[in-house]
């Protein structure tokens, strides 16, 4: 992929910085040296010479190689498991009883073996004898709402209450509204898929376990084992190396490490256990889908009057996803009710997915907000700009700038050149038999990060410099950023970094999720940083016996703001530590009732085919109020990313399960569709120039999930102003888009 591609045009933030090729920008200048420029991975290089290694790399002496039986049947009793079969073929190590009573997916684990290498493994769980009676199932959704379904669990009904959300009163709102239009919007099962499969490997050393796991989250991993295992969390290191992503499909505990946990134990020697992609596409989890019908009104002019949205979600063995925040807080409409259900199915739990409910409320909100904005004949991003709020819950608590957020719209509108969309939807010039058209979609996020995060940085007698942090690097550049950060606070270069993260015996950090993790962990290393300087110059100051705050160091040298000729060398002060200096830092409080939004107006240039349905995104611009940005580059990746990764949910992704047999009929990377290069357009990140200093000492925010959120929506209400019809169904497959322009015709 031409990453030059994505920054054809110019890309302004606060700071007049702009992407290499570009023009620059008349601003101040910045305000750091480091912070907020584009820096290159310090480990890029190790990642794209294959040099990196991966969970599935790892290997120790004597390795033996785990496997896990799944069930074949959607829901089963377990009569009697046979493991003797399988512990007579030689090379089997260990094996294990997983399941006892009822089973309930296809992929649920039954049993378990560890062998001396992946064949025998394989052999091995063949020859386990199993034996179970099927019991009806129900895969479907909307079969499972029927009363004559199969009750998916014991003595709890197959569809329970979700949400329930409460604000003014929706029939006054209505009865208020002059225009008041109501649609049902859909979204369906996406699946994870990280680069990187999951995977576990397991050593005792003694009473202490090390697991090397490919997660989001060593702490919570390590506390979730040791209430598995019943074993002291004090006994138990967990170890992330290179990752390839998770999305949230590895932000806790998952079985298989416990099971690789066990089969060490019993073999006593360590094991690795790696999910194949159809384990991944069937066992760790999805995003739930969504049913979502909104309503809004609104006056003439285009105040919001009311809001209402009605979903029933469905996660399988789990609970769907909420999704009424986006409609919730993003306008400060004064009515707004939400009713939402779960339905429960014989399929594997859903589990968090980038900005979890927030992508499948938004398709719904984003959408009913076109559809209001051409029944009103208005300018959807006027319709917005009228209702934005900067508070949560429709304007409570303490507000954020409406300033980041006003940028995003004005900056993103000038970016995609959005006086070219058609006036109205669907009546745009026709190019054959394609129709162009713009549209846009907004979303907020929690990007305040977690207080009470920790980070040592060390400086070494013979002027090395480490960062230590608990954290997890999971592909997105954390080790880059926390090496600007320590780099930027002690007169150094990234490179002259050592950073450590990826440990459980590291100092605490949450896990990477929740677009917590920059601004959770870069305050920590700064409060470290600007400690460690402090420290630094006291002893330059004694050195040169001067004040400390007559030292000013520079090019690695500290001196005497009075005389110059008065300097010592960083190697010269480093020296007279004598031993290694740990400096702690801390991710401080945030206050109260403020609201720590993220804000983002995504904007998408699409064609449609009118006569194949298919659709084309030719142009995309993702406007992102996240305060300070650490790393331009990353920050860059991470809208990349996230806008692609909308753009594949919306045209393609959808896991789809077979009623007969209660397995997904697309559990691999052939049959389940995701975007490549070739589908992507020229995405062009734009960053707002606000930054608030009550977050945190950068005043940054996540950027992890936002780009995620509105990039589906935004496509969809492209499509809408390209055809004059809205799809209301992600992904939009060429049938469905079909449909939608049927409908149309018919003039529904
Ligand atoms: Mo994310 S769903 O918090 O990895």
């Amino acid at each position: 992929m031409n990453a030059r591609k994505y920054r054809a045009e110019t890309v302004v933030d606060g700071r007049g910085q702009t992407s290499p090729g570009q023009k620059a920008a008349v601003t101040p200048p910045p305000a750091y040296r480091l912070i907020g420029r584009l820096t290159s991975r310090v480990d890029g290089r190790e990642v794209v010479t294959g040099r990196a290694k991966y969970t599935h790399d790892v290997k120790f002496p004597g390795l033996l190689s785990g496997k896990i039986l799944r069930s074949p049947r959607a829901a089963a009793e377990i009569v009697s498991i046979d493991l003797a079969p399988a512990l007579a073929l030689p090379g089997v190590m260990a094996a294990l009883k997983l399941a006892e009573g009822r089973v309930r997916y296809a992929g649920e684990p039954l049993a378990a073996v560890a062998a001396v290498d992946a064949a025998t493994a394989e052999k091995a769980i063949g020859l386990i004898k199993v034996e179970s009676k099927a019991l009806p199932f129900v895969v479907d959704w909307q079969k499972a709402q029927e009363p004559d379904a199969p009750q998916v669990r014991d003595g709890k009904p197959n569809v329970e209450p979700l949400n329930d959300y409460n604000r003014g009163d929706v029939a006054k709102g209505f009865a208020e509204a002059d225009v008041v239009v109501e649609h049902t919007y859909r979204t369906g099962f996406e699946i994870h898929h990280p680069t990187e499969t999951h995977g576990s490997v397991a050593l005792w050393e003694g009473e202490h376990l090390i697991v090397v796991d490919s997660t989001q989250n060593v702490h919570g991993v390590r506390d979730g084992l040791a209430r598995a295992l019943k074993h002291p969390a004090s006994k138990i290191t967990v170890i992330k190396t290179y990752m390839g992503g998770g999305f949230g499909s590895k932000l806790g505990l998952n079985d298989y490490t416990v099971v690789a946990a066990n089969l060490a134990r019993e073999s006593g020697r360590p094991v690795k256990i790696t999910l194949t992609r159809r384990e991944n596409a069937m066992c760790v989890g999805y995003r739930p889908s969504s049913y979502q019908t909104c309503k809004a009104g609104a006056k003439k002019d285009g105040t919001l009057t009311a809001l209402q949205l009605t979903n029933v979600a469905s996660g399988g063995l789990g609970a769907g996803d909420d999704v009424a925040e986006p409609m919730v807080d993003i306008y400060k409409c004064a009515n707004v009710k939400a009713d939402e259900t779960t339905v429960y199915t014989n399929t594997g739990a859903s589990r968090a997915t980038r900005a979890p409910g927030h992508t499948q409320g938004d398709l719904g909100l984003e959408g009913v907000m076109d559809e209001l904005a051409a029944a009103l004949d208005m300018d959807p991003l006027e319709l917005r700009r009228k209702n934005y709020s900067t508070r949560n819950q429709g304007d409570t608590g303490v507000p954020y700038s409406s300033k980041a957020l006003d940028q995003c719209y004005e900056l993103g509108a000038k970016s995609i050149g959005w006086e070219r969309r058609n006036a109205k939807p669907g009546q745009g010039p026709a190019n054959g038999p394609w129709r162009r058209g713009l549209g846009l979609a907004t979303s907020i996020w929690f990007g305040g990060g977690a207080p009470g995060t920790l980070a040592d940085l060390v400086l070494y007698p013979d002027a090395s410099v480490e960062v230590v942090c608990g954290t997890q690097d999971i592909g997105t550049g954390t080790k880059t950023h926390m090496a600007v950060v320590a780099a930027e606070c002690l007169g150094l270069e990234p490179g002259d970094i050592a950073v450590k993260e990826g440990n459980s015996d590291y100092p605490w950090a949450p896990l990477s999720g929740g677009s917590l993790t920059t601004p959770s962990v870069a305050p920590a290393v700064r409060d470290a940083g600007l400690k460690a300087a402090a420290r630094l110059k006291e002893m330059a100051a004694a050195r040169l016996k001067i004040a400390p705050a007559d030292v000013v160091g520079a090019d690695r040298k500290f001196s005497s703001k009075n005389d110059p000729s008065k300097s010592a060398t960083y190697a010269e002060v480093f020296r007279d530590l004598r031993r290694e200096t740990v400096f702690h830092g801390e991710r401080g409080g945030m206050p109260e009732g403020f609201a720590y939004n993220t804000f983002g107006a995504h904007f998408a240039e699409v064609e449609v085919n009118v006569e194949t349905g298919h659709i084309r995104v030719l142009k995309y611009v993702a406007a992102h109020d996240s305060g300070q940005i650490i790393n331009r580059l990353t920050a860059e990746s991470q809208i990349i990313g996230g806008v692609t990764q909308g753009l594949s949910a919306g045209l393609f992704e959808e896991r789809i399960m077979d009623d007969a047999t209660g397995h997904a009929v697309n559990p691999n990377l052939r049959d389940y569709k995701i975007a490549t290069a070739l589908d992507s357009p020229e995405i062009t990140a734009v960053f707002a120039d606000v930054v608030d200093p009550r977050l945190n000492n950068l005043g940054t925010k996540g950027l992890g999930e936002p780009p995620r959120i509105p990039s589906s929506a935004a496509i969809a209400n492209a499509v809408f102003n390209a055809i004059g019809v809205h799809v209301r169904e992600i992904p939009m497959t060429p049938a469905r888009v079909l449909q939608a322009l049927k409908r149309k015709e018919a003039g529904s």
